[in-house]
């Protein structure tokens, strides 16, 4: 027998910041309990992999102190290149010969080692007249699975579940907004070095894919071209630095501008790829969330090259919280870096027993 345990704390391991949260569940909905941001060094996390495990271990560590969390039981997800998400659709069958099979088509849908690789899939959906049957193949990287479980490991938190980025984004739309019987939907992640694409229709994922590309390149060009550090160039993306009389150089728009419009037209691809494979007709609507989707020259650059309307997606449209804990103003300002870690929080702890 399996039954629900408490909900976990929702851990997203980003490549510039660890982000925490948790949330209570009553007769009313979701309450937040915790959600916090801790910067990581830069580097700390490269291509997927830690490359300095004591300083994303030091960084959960004092998350968890200065959020005051105690409970060890965590959630986390993976995405980017260790990630590959392939639709297949094959002959109708009984769960149990799926079981068997899917081993066989990952090896000849996953251009990785098949024992490198955890292998995951659902079924999407089934048609009897014509047998045949639609289901996601996930495969993640093992050893990049494991960098992460260390980390946590090393932080004194114990991982209970491991996720994938994109579907986590797709739940907290869920939560917030509901799916429309009808409706197709792009669901965009814009981070720091990683951009997850997830087209929904009808609540089911149709295409994934994760881009190479985010926000690190914009501040990376800004330090390049105008010779400044790492913290000044993040500081004049996001506007300039808080009290600070000193102005932003007139080059940043320009920079960040460019850098958007070479992200915005990957994203096309992904979204025209889709287009060209998909029988369910146009995207009504792409909603982004991720750190980077703060600049308002994204939502106008996706929206300039889609014709499709871009909009924000507040993980918080349906959370409560008390305004005595958390402000209004600083919430709507973090709500885009809290819609993975929000999504991890609904996880909840399964026991078998
Ligand atoms: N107000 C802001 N204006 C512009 N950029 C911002 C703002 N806030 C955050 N960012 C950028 O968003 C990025 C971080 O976003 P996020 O926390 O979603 O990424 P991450 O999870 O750390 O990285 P990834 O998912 O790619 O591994 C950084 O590049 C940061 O500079
Ligand atoms: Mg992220």
């Amino acid at each position: 027998m399996i039954f629900e345990g408490k909900q976990l704390i929702g851990v997203d391991i980003g490549t510039s910041s660890i982000k925490a949260l948790q949330l209570r569940k009553s007769g009313r909905g979701y309450h937040l309990q915790k959600y916090g941001i801790e910067p990581l060094p830069p580097q700390s996390i490269v291509d997927g992999h830690v490359m300095n495990h004591s300083a994303v271990v030091d960084g959960l560590r004092k998350l968890f102190k200065d959020l005051r969390i105690s409970q060890k039981e965590v959630a986390l997800s993976i995405s980017g290149n260790s990630v590959i998400i392939k639709k297949l659709n094959l002959p109708l069958m009984k769960r149990e010969e799926l079981e068997e099979q899917i081993q066989w088509e990952a090896e000849q849908h996953i251009p990785f080692d098949i024992s490198e690789v955890e292998i995951d899939y659902n079924i999407l959906g089934s048609n009897e007249e014509a047998g045949q049957m639609d289901v996601l193949l996930v495969a993640a990287k093992k050893d990049e699975i494991q960098d992460l479980v260390e980390v946590v490991k090393g932080a004194k938190l114990s991982p209970m579940v491991v996720d994938i980025d994109a579907f986590v984004v797709q739940n907290v739309y869920e939560l917030n907004y509901g799916f429309a019987a009808n409706e197709t939907l792009a669901l965009l992640n814009i981070g720091a070095e990683v951009t997850t694409v997830n087209i929904v229709h009808a609540g089911v994922s149709q295409f994934t894919r994760d881009i190479s590309n985010g926000g690190a390149l914009i501040t990376e060009e800004i330090q390049k071209q105008l010779q400044v550090s790492h913290e000044e160039a993040e500081a004049y993306k996001a506007g300039g630095l808080e009290d600070s009389q000193e102005v932003v150089p007139r080059e940043v728009d320009e920079i960040i501008s460019s850098v958007v419009d070479t992200l915005a037209g990957e994203i096309q691809r992904s979204l025209d790829f889709y287009m060209a494979t998909s029988t369910y007709g146009e995207i009504a609507k792409i909603f982004i969330t991720g750190g980077t989707s703060n600049l308002p020259q994204v939502r106008a650059s996706i929206e300039r090259r889609s014709r499709v309307p871009v909009e924000m997606l507040d993980p918080f449209r349906r959370v409560l919280f008390d305004e005595k804990q958390f402000s209004p103003t600083v919430l709507r300002r973090q709500a885009p870096q809290a819609s993975v870690c929000l999504g991890l929080a609904l996880r909840k702890q399964k026991e078998r027993i």
